[in-house]
């Protein structure tokens, strides 16, 4: 095999075309001709489907996008037992050749780009630009791991003395189970079962219970790349499918992406080493966050305000990294409301197949319920300083909100909320908002706006989150120059798309031979 060329992020569409929008739509008139898609249960090459799972449009419930059927008891045994047993296979094929299977899974996504885009927009609700993002992202994890499971595989440098060599290299550590959410329901799965690819080990991946669709297009395209069927199974199913994974003592390492209570049930029963099970098991967990933005006094509003405003409301504040809280200088906080609620007056709320729209619905009734219930709390609380509304009445929607004034001891203040709703605070100093962000379980994202490079130095050093932005909005982490997850309660700090994270799927071994040969036996 040639060398690969160096890593490079995948550009995303330029969406102001006509031409890159029709190729969207294109994919959008492939898909909604084969709706619903029936997305299977596949260990080995036996193939289920089923009906207990339905996947739903966000915006339009009226339509069904996927049918998936929910994996039994006995084919998480089945597909435990499987990649348990040919694990040594798929360990034994050299990184290279691994790499170029999972270069070639990104060239099978490149070719369908629009068609997967269009997945995730009807699955889950992604408008356009985010939808296109999320494919791109997946592309670049494939061909960010292939090459980083290349470099690991050559080992690191040791101190070596005469008569001794010795050698440090990284081996599997066997079945991975991956367990995914659905707001990037293409690329975050992609980027946990690559890696666990990568750098041989065989991976079920159990995909979210509202995006079955896109889960099962994450298999196919590294089936078809050639990762053997032994190497990569697909359980559909919701949280019991993913406990049983959990469980499990054949599985040595649990990548997982999703909410803080599930992701701490997870550390907690993968600690457990029920009798017959050898290893420790590894967990990579990111979590949820209470992501905030610091707005000093000496701020360029007019570039703070569309950035606070793209960070909290893209994707109708359904990122992990969103913006959730702001906090804002006195000096000129009326200033910053003002504006901040004449820029949320005139977001665009609506469908996400609508080009433009920057607000779609939430994924399914209950978000809807969920960001209605904070939004009555913070508004009984506080003061609604902006409400877009009306809102389209026939999906998930919900009216993008900001508050104001909130007492310190409001859980709108410590919770995530996961849907458009941002606060605001009133701060002295930024000292006084960093030990407001201090005080928070979770590190995930955080922003400040300053013009001043001192305040900038002494926020870096003081701030725990895990991915800090200075200066632009908070979200939109790109593979390979943000490398991104949380610290604290938000995550593992393993660090997606980073240079360390291949280390979480393997194990070291150092092999020191002693080179002072008395002699050959023949
Ligand atoms: N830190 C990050 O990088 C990051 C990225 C994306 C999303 N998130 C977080 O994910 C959440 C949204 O995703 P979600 O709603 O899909 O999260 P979720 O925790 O509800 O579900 C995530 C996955 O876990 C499974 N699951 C549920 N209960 C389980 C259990 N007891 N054992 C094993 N698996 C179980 C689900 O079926 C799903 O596949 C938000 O909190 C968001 O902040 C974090």
């Amino acid at each position: 095999m040639t060398e690969l060329p160096p890593f490079r992020n995948e550009p995303v569409l330029e969406l102001r075309r006509a031409s890159e929008r029709q190729k969207l739509l294109d994919g959008l008139a492939w898909l909604d001709e084969r709706l619903p898609i029936r997305a299977p249960v596949w260990i080995g090459d036996e193939r289920r489907d089923g009906d207990e799972l339905l996947s739903t449009d966000p915006g339009n419930p009226d339509r069904l996008v996927a049918r998936a059927p929910r994996a039994t008891p006995d084919e998480v045994d089945a597909a435990i037992e499987l990649a348990h047993r040919r694990r040594r296979e798929w360990a034994a094929v050299p990184a290279r050749e691994r790499a170029a299977i999972l270069v070639r899974a990104a060239a099978w996504m490149r070719d369908r780009r629009a068609k997967l885009a269009a997945m995730a927009m009807r699955e889950c609700g992604k408008p356009w630009a985010e939808a296109d993002a999320d494919i791109c992202e997946a592309i670049d994890f494939l061909e960010f791991y292939a090459r980083g499971a290349i470099a690991l595989e050559r080992g690191p440098q040791l101190f070596q003395v005469p008569g001794e060599r010795n050698e440090m290299r990284y081996a599997p550590r066997g079945v991975v189970a991956v367990i995914a959410p659905w707001n990037f329901p293409v690329a975050i799965p992609t980027g946990m079962v690559a890696a666990g690819l990568a750098t041989g080990n065989t991976v079920i991946l159990k995909p979210a219970e509202q995006a079955p669709g896109c889960g099962f297009l994450v298999v196919e395209a590294l089936r078809e790349a050639g990762v053997p069927p032994s190497a990569i199974g697909l359980l559909q199913g919701e949280g019991d499918v993913g406990e049983r994974l959990v469980k499990d003592p054949r599985v040595a390492t649990i990548a997982f992406t999703g909410s803080s209570p599930v992701g701490l049930s997870i550390v907690r029963e993968a600690a457990e080493v029920p009798i017959g099970q050898l290893h420790l098991k590894r967990t990579v967990i990111e979590m949820g966050g209470k992501n905030c933005v610091i707005v000093d006094g000496d701020a360029d509003l007019d570039d703070t305000v569309p950035a606070v405003v793209r960070s909290a409301f893209d994707y109708a504040g359904q990122k992990c990294s969103a913006a959730s809280r702001i906090m804002v200088h006195e000096a000129i906080a009326d200033a910053f409301l003002e504006r901040l609620a004449g820029a949320v007056a005139v977001l665009q709320v609506g469908h996400a197949e609508t080009f433009g729209t920057e607000v779609p619905a939430v994924i399914e009734r209950e978000a809807q319920e969920r960001v209605a219930r904070y939004a009555e709390q913070a508004a009984a609380a506080g003061r609604v300083v902006a409400r877009r509304e009306p809102v389209p009445g026939d999906g998930w929607f919900c009216p993008p909100t900001v508050v104001a004034d909130l007492p310190a001891d409001t859980p709108v203040l410590r919770e995530e909320v996961f849907g458009p709703l941002l606060t605001v605070e009133r701060v002295r100093d930024v000292d006084e908002a960093l030990d407001r962000i201090d005080a928070l379980p979770f590190a995930l994202t955080g922003g400040l706006f300053s013009r001043n490079p001192a305040v900038v130095d002494h926020v870096i050093a003081r701030t725990p989150v895990g991915n800090l932005y200075v200066n632009r909005g908070i979200t939109g982490a790109m593979v390979g120059r943000q490398p991104f997850g949380g610290n604290r309660l938000s995550g593992t700090g393993t660090k997606a798309g980073g240079p360390g994270y291949l280390l979480q799927f393997v194990e070291p071994r150092v092999v020191t031979e002693n080179t002072m040969r008395h002699g050959l036996v023949v």
